[in-house]
C-alpha cells in the first residue's frame, strides 16, 4: 500500500479519465492519493467532478496563448503542485503544451494519456487521424512527458480494433473506455513498483 503517493491531476475537459482514476482510488485498486486537480478552463468538467468528490481543485488563468500557458500561469501551476507535494503529475486531457520550467520542476515525474498507439498519430484528434489513415487497430498510450509532442517513454498501451462502421465518435468512445482501464492500471504500477527509464524503455524493478 502506498497511500502516500500523491497525484497532481491536470485536465482541460470533462474529466472522465480523472473519474476513472478517482474510482480506482476509492476502491483501493490504485493505492495513492489525489492531492490536487488543476485546470486551465474555469468551467471544465474535471473541476466540477473534483468539487463533487471533495478533492482540492484550482483554476489557473492560462494567459493569452492557445496552445501553451503564459510564464506566469506555468509558474502558478508549478507552485500549486509543489505546495501539494505531488509525487507524480498526471495529465488527464490537459490540452496545453508544458514548457521547460515545468518539465524541469517535475523531471521524470509527469505522465500523459494519449488516444492512439504511439508513436502513431501524435497531436490532436488522434482517433480521427487513425480513422482517416485507415489503420485496423489503434488504442491508447500512457507515456512520460518530455519536451516533444507525445514522444516520451511508454508506460503502457491498450489496443482498440477499428470497425468498418466506425465514425470518429464511436471510435473515440471505445478508445475512451480503454483509457479508463489503462490509466488507473499504469498509475497503480508506477505507485507501487520501482522503475527506471533506460533509453526509451520503462523497466520495472519488481
Ligand atoms: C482523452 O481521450 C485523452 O486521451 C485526450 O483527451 C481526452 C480527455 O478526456 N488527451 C489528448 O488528446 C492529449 N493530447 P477526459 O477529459 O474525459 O478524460
Amino acid at each position: 500500500m502506498n497511500k502516500s503517493f500523491r497525484l497532481g491531476i491536470l485536465g482541460s475537459g470533462r474529466g472522465s479519465n480523472f473519474g476513472a482514476i478517482a474510482a480506482a482510488l476509492a476502491k483501493g485498486s490504485l493505492s495513492a492519493e489525489a492531492a490536487v486537480v488543476v485546470s486551465d478552463i474555469s468551467g471544465a468538467g474535471i473541476l466540477q467532478l473534483a468539487r463533487e468528490l471533495g478533492i482540492r481543485h484550482e483554476f489557473v488563468e492560462p494567459g493569452p496563448f492557445r496552445t501553451k500557458l503564459s510564464e506566469v500561469a506555468e509558474a502558478q501551476f508549478i507552485q500549486i503542485l509543489q505546495d501539494a507535494r505531488v509525487d507524480l503529475v498526471v495529465l488527464a486531457g490537459f490540452m496545453r503544451v508544458l514548457k521547460g520550467p515545468f518539465l524541469r520542476a517535475f523531471e521524470g515525474r509527469i505522465v500523459n494519456i494519449h488516444p492512439s498507439l504511439l508513436p502513431s498519430f501524435p497531436g490532436l484528434e488522434a482517433w480521427k487521424q487513425a480513422l482517416d489513415h485507415g489503420v485496423k487497430v489503434t488504442g491508447c498510450t500512457v507515456h512520460f512527458v518530455d519536451a516533444g509532442v507525445d514522444s516520451g517513454a511508454i508506460v503502457g498501451q491498450r489496443a482498440v480494433e477499428v470497425l468498418e462502421q466506425d465514425t470518429a465518435e464511436t471510435l473515440h468512445q471505445r478508445i475512451h473506455a480503454a483509457e479508463h482501464e489503462l490509466y488507473p492500471a499504469c498509475l497503480a504500477k508506477l505507485a507501487t513498483r520501482g522503475f527506471s527509464v533506460k533509453g526509451r524503455r520503462v523497466v520495472w524493478s519488481t
